[in-house]
């Protein structure tokens, strides 16, 4: 029997869609309006992602109210911006501003409180925060940042079309994010493609992986199958070894992220997350009663 199809090499695994999320609309903070992809009533938690916001808006009333003082506990969270600039202070006495291109990786561990405030009254501001997950021997580490301008993400050109931005991880390419030292070893990636061009990439077999579309569209191929997401949609990956995404016929832009999942017990309670519930309770005591 002769056939005309590729061999196919059963080292290679490529990840397919197992779920589009289309994100909820909500807001947080004092009323800033966003949209939940993870952390939603359709993704309670893609571990060990607890939560990915979108936000998106030329107009302030959707942003002017910002996210004033609250704590965080057992967790990190990650802010990457699109547009615009974000203020963020905390309890440790950090202070700075977040603009367009950078980004914010702040291990929460064992408590902080601060307050992430628009540093600009009109204009658009957009990008995403997402919260990672710490294993049980890090919730109570010491509270710690990763803090990278734009300037100092840096930028893989591909000569095929192929544009990434690396936060952190590296690319077969052989490109590293200047975040580093993470628990759950993330990847997380920023890519730009031209019309038609194709991204290949090798991924942690084992790691839980998605992909948001910022803009555009983009085919996800796996073997014989193809799904197609457009901007707005999230998403998740089934597990494997390779991805392989093919922009549309405008182009794509997207985020690939994906971490090392923890297999441990989750209990969240708003701005907490451990284990038990008896550690939220002593999170709750322990911010009210100032020892954050
Ligand atoms: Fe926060």
């Amino acid at each position: 029997m002769t056939s005309d199809a590729p061999p196919i090499d059963p080292d290679i695994r490529y990840r397919k869609i197992d779920r589009v999320i289309p994100g909820q609309p909500t807001s947080d903070g004092a009323g800033v309006r966003l949209t939940r992809y993870i952390g939603s009533q359709s993704l309670s938690e893609l571990d060990p992602f607890l939560l990915l916001d979108f936000f998106e808006s030329d107009n302030p009333d959707d942003y002017l109210a910002g996210f004033p003082s609250h704590p965080h506990r057992g967790f990190e969270t990650v802010t990457y911006l699109l547009a615009g600039k974000m203020r963020h202070q905390d309890s440790a006495g950090h202070n700075g501003v977040i603009e367009a291109g950078g980004v914010q990786w702040m291990t929460a561990g064992r408590g902080i409180v601060h307050s992430e405030m628009p540093e600009q009254e009109n204009g658009r501001l957009a990008g995403f925060q997402l919260w990672v997950n710490l294993p049980a021997t890090e919730k109570y580490c010491e509270p710690a940042y990763h803090e990278y301008p734009q300037s100092q993400v840096p930028v893989e050109k591909r000569g095929d079309g192929v544009v990434i931005r690396v936060i952190t991880g590296h690319t077969s390419g052989g490109i590293s994010g200047p975040v580093s030292g993470i628990a759950t070893r993330p990847l997380y990636l920023d890519v730009a493609l031209s019309p038609g061009a194709q991204l290949k990439e090798s991924t942690d077999e084992q790691h839980a992986a998605f992909i948001f579309v910022i803009q555009g569209q983009v085919d996800v191929i796996a073997d014989q199958e193809r799904s197609t997401l457009v901007a707005a949609q999230l998403g998740v990956l089934s597990e494997g070894n390779r991805v392989q995404f093919n922009a549309g016929g405008s182009g794509s832009r997207f985020l690939l992220v994906a971490a090392q999942p923890l297999n441990e017990p989750i209990v969240r309670y708003g701005p907490f997350v451990m284990n038990t519930r008896a550690q939220i309770e002593q999170a709750v005591r322990d911010f009210k009663s100032g020892r954050f």
